[in-house]
């Protein structure tokens, strides 16, 4: 295996990939991000260097599990303190599980101002290798004409009484670049789509073209076609497109926001959707027509797909984490999101160096704080649950893992009965779970990778108020670890105290 590296210097840009000007968050000078490109069992090395002055950094590589690496998993409290502006802090990492990842910031808000990118990881034994001749990398996303943390701050006061989240000023496909792809039609094409979204799905279409699935997140399925998809922020899903021999004509392809599920509030006068046509071009110099009017969105749900290698569920889980999702206030009235009626809490000092640092009694959730920890066993199935009381879908991550997904009810909406029947028999494996309003979805991994790993909304915006929980996987099995140096020197750089070992 290979070592493949990168040094990078994080800086504000100056961007307008929708026509409208603003500051962005970039790479060495760039913008859009660059993409990470790895083969199996290779190692990642980024080197992070904070140059915008202004803020804290840091970076999450989401959908690698970090085996072995848990202190690289990077979101700011959790793994690593946040870098400070002028601080540097290197990453380094194997990737053990081929597919389409991407990789964010996980502080402050920040992916939403651009500080994101694809993280690829090929297979030299892809079960699809020989069915397609080439590959492309597309992105979806909402995108906002205001930074982030003035977002976050008219967000996070008490007069948001119906815990209003900031709304997109538009959608962009591949960060506003050229996203027509160059379609010869005696070919196959392998898409590897991520949504990149702060808040909304997008729904997917291509004019006379089925999709044909072939992964959900990182996880290979067996080979199913879709007319059309939808897939929720930090999702992915890999995807055969084959050329037509019908004509040569350009075929557009619609990508829209998701206007049904994602809020529904229509008093509030929602400006929505927001739609981009693209193209796949057979013949440049040939009209590109306008699509047909999508008249209906059915979009495949992936509880219909199997997973690859025709696996079944994980056998009898030994602990079962429930979590109840609605919104809250804190004692101040200002709005939080809540798991079981608690809101998570930002830690100054990183939970997985409080397992580190707390010796036996880092099996005792309290030594956590109001982190929303479950303290799971090593080597344990274990079953989450999540009920959505909410009216709008809610796209829940975690990390360290790719998740089974056992159960999402077949008429729309309920609360889980607390009866296991009826289970897939062949789950999909995700990173990113979308929950429909009032509804829920039965989620089981085995807890073999120790660490200390987030479970949360991936709706940014509900981050900040607090929607997550931590899973403490095995920790005994974290006493006594020690840190890079400069990931503690970036605790210090930003005078926050940590008494372990570097
Ligand atoms: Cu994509 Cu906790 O993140």
């Amino acid at each position: 295996a290979a070592t493949v590296s990168y040094n990078w210097d994080v800086t504000w840009v100056w961007a307008s990939p929708d026509g409208f000007g603003r500051p962005v968050i970039g790479i060495n000078g760039q913008w859009p991000c660059p993409k990470i490109e790895a083969n199996l069992n290779d190692t990642v090395i980024v080197n992070l260097n904070n140059q915008l002055g202004n803020q804290t950094s840091g970076l999450h590589f989401h959908g690698i599990n970090q085996v072995n690496s848990p202190e690289m998993d990077g979101p700011s409290g959790v793994t690593q303190c946040p870098v400070p502006p002028g601080s540097s802090v290197q990453y380094q990492f194997t990737v053990d599980t081929p597919g389409t990842f991407w990789y964010h910031s996980h502080n402050l808000g920040q992916y939403p101002d651009g500080l994101r990118g694809p993280l690829i990881v090929h297979n030299p034994n892809d079960p699809y290798a020989g069915q397609y001749d080439e590959e492309v990398v597309m992105t979806v996303s909402d995108w906002y004409h205001t930074q982030s943390l003035d977002l976050m701050r008219n967000m996070l006061v008490t007069t948001n009484t119906r815990f209003i989240p900031p709304f997109p000023d538009a959608i962009l496909v591949n960060e506003g670049q050229n996203a027509n792809i160059a379609f010869n039609k005696s070919k196959t094409y392998r898409i590897r789509l991520i949504n990149f979204s702060a808040l909304a799905s997008a729904m997917i279409h291509f004019d006379s073209h089925t999709m044909h699935v072939i992964a959900t997140d990182a996880g290979y399925i067996q080979k199913e076609s879709s007319y059309q998809l939808r897939i929720s922020a930090a999702q992915r899903y890999d995807f055969l497109l084959q050329g037509s021999t019908r004509d040569n004509r350009n075929y557009p392809y619609l990508f829209s926001l998701d206007t049904n599920r994602d809020f529904k509030n229509a008093s509030l006068g929602v400006t929505w959707p927001h739609n981009y046509t693209g193209y796949l071009v057979t013949d440049s110099s040939k009209p590109m027509n306008t699509i047909d009017q999508v008249s209906e969105w059915k979009p495949q749900d992936d509880s219909h797909f199997k997973n690859y290698e025709g696996q079944g569920p994980l056998a009898n889980y030994a602990q079962l984490i429930k979590l109840d999702f609605k919104f809250c206030r804190d004692v101040n009235g200002y709005p939080r999101a809540c798991f079981n009626n608690l809101t998570y809490i930002d830690q100054k000092v990183p939970t997985l160096y409080t397992a580190a640092t707390t010796n036996d009694s880092n099996t005792n959730p309290v030594v956590y704080g109001q982190v929303n920890p479950f303290v799971v066993k090593y080597n344990d199935v274990i079953q989450i649950v999540v009920n959505n009381l909410d009216a709008a879908s809610h796209p829940f991550h975690l990390h360290g893992h790719h998740f089974q997904v056992l159960d999402r009810p077949k008429s729309g909406t309920g609360t889980w009965p607390g009866r296991d029947t009826n289970y897939a028999k062949t789950p999909v494996r995700r990173d990113t779970i979308n929950v429909n309003p009032h509804s829920y979805a039965v989620l089981r991994f085995k807890a073999d990778n120790p660490g200390t790993w987030l479970f949360h909304c991936h709706i940014e915006w509900h981050v900040e108020m607090g929607l997550t929980a931590t899973i403490i996987e095995a920790p005994e099995k974290l006493q006594g670890m020690t840190f890079p140096a400069d990931h503690i020197q970036a605790c210090k750089a930003g005078g926050i105290p940590y008494q372990g070992n570097a």
